[in-house]
């Protein structure tokens, strides 16, 4: 009576690959990742060289159009984004309906949503000048959200954009900055602000532009699918692991304490593992991750925090790990996460705020994959299913 899909499965005509581990969803032109030879390119440019010869926003451009801008298109680009950094006074107003401690990623799903009600009658998502106003729209606007939801949760009113300042810039001085004073940026954060942008502004077809492709898929509302992408970025599987690096270093709390954790991450009774070490997918070190470091030792030295006790922690648990045989021989490298939670907590930004963060960066990825797929012919995502409930019965009367 019920169809047997194994059957199916077992003739080929359907595939069962829980966790997609050797499925493509889709054809892409975007990014390329090589895991074992610890290779990333964007429209085929290198992670480290865009990092250390292009700029966040430059980058965004790059993932949207598939080419650098030359200087003028790059000018122009820029100035689209500055002019619409301001966000709508109604969506200011959602704010008072959040409790002071609500996570900040929670606000900022309900506050991309709330985009999608202000910009969605007369959108026409197949006219490519309305798809790429979403784009800017979103990426003007993120670093503006972002510092509203940790404003709300310390009890502050929120910054107005400084449009006179570059984005990163402007992120800060909305995070940290103080109404009437003159913006007070230091150099050296704002780059650090914008590589870790740039690092995280695209990879794939990772969960959540998964999640945003699928949701763009039925053709919705853009914002909306970028809010359900901020979803699927929250958990710790995900977005979440530079949260729990911080966490890990506070637990470990002393130097004298490392030995104890390595010994916990390699019992294979207990289920402890050394947050941000390893990666599904880089089985070699992960590019952003070298370029992560080098960032890292600037930020610390440029504070004066090298001594601080937490980062020491950090330091000395990266070098044991990378000389002990049981992370050598599994390829357990230091990735991303391990380095950006030191980052973006020797900046001063609160761990609650470090997936918002990433949400940020990754803004421009997620619009350019839901752009890629609506520009050309696409289906509906609809996966399939193995079903393993009752056959058919009838009902008892
Ligand atoms: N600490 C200790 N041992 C580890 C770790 C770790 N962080 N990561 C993997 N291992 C071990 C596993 O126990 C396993 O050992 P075994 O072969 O003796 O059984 C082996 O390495 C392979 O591990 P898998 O779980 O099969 O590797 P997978 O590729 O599935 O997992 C993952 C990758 C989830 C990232 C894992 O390394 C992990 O849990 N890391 C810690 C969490 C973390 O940092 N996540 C951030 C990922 S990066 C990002 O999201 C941007």
């Amino acid at each position: 009576d019920v169809i047997d899909v194994r059957k199916l499965v077992s003739q080929g005509v359907f595939t069962y690959d829980p966790g997609f581990m050797s499925t493509a969803s889709t054809e892409s032109s975007i990014t390329y990742i090589d895991g074992d030879a610890g290779v990333l390119l964007h429209r085929g440019y290198p992670i480290d060289q865009l990092a250390d010869n292009s700029d966040y926003l430059e980058t965004c451009y790059l993932l949207l159009n598939g080419e650098l801008p030359d200087d003028a298109a790059k000018a122009a680009f820029i100035e689209e984004v500055t002019r619409h950094t301001m966000v709508d006074a109604q969506i200011a107003q959602l704010l008072n309906g959040f409790q002071r401690n609500s996570h900040p990623m929670a606000v900022l799903i309900s506050l991309t949503g709330a985009l999608a009600a202000l910009y969605h009658d007369g959108l026409d998502i197949d006219d490519a000048e309305h798809r790429k106003l979403a784009a800017i729209r979103l990426i003007a606007k993120m670093p503006t959200l972002a510092a509203m939801t940790y404003k709300n949760s310390i009890g502050q009113p929120a910054m107005s954009p400084l449009n006179t300042l570059s984005y990163s810039e402007n992120f800060l001085h909305m995070m940290f900055g103080v109404p009437a004073e003159a913006p007070n940026v230091s150099p050296v954060l704002a780059k650090a602000m914008d590589v870790i942008f740039l690092l995280h502004a695209d990879h794939e077809q990772n969960a959540s532009t998964s999640t945003v492709r699928l949701a763009g898929s039925t053709g919705a509302n853009p914002y909306a699918c970028i809010a359900s992408g901020i979803a699927a970025l929250w958990g710790p599987a995900h977005g979440g692991a530079n949260e729990a690096v911080l966490n890990m270093l506070n637990e470990i709390g002393d130097e004298s304490r490392i030995e104890e954790f390595i010994a916990k991450a390699k019992d294979k009774d207990d289920p402890f593992r050394l947050m941000g070490f390893g990666h599904r997918v880089y089985k070699n070190f992960d590019p952003r991750s070298k370029v992560m470091r080098k960032i890292c030792d600037e930020v610390l030295a440029d504070l004066g925090v090298e001594n601080d006790p937490l980062f020491k922690i950090a330091r000395r648990l990266e070098k044991i790990a990378l000389e002990d045989e049981y992370f050598i021989e599994r390829k357990l490298y230091p990735n991303v996460d391990f380095y950006s939670g030191i980052i973006l907590k020797a900046i001063g930004i609160p761990t609650s705020m470090f997936t918002v963060i990433f949400a940020l960066g990754r803004t421009p990825g997620w619009i350019a994959h839901w752009n890629e797929m609506i520009s050309s012919a696409y289906k509906i995502g609809r996966p399939r299913q193995l079903y393993k409930g009752a056959a058919k019965r009838d009902y008892p009367v």
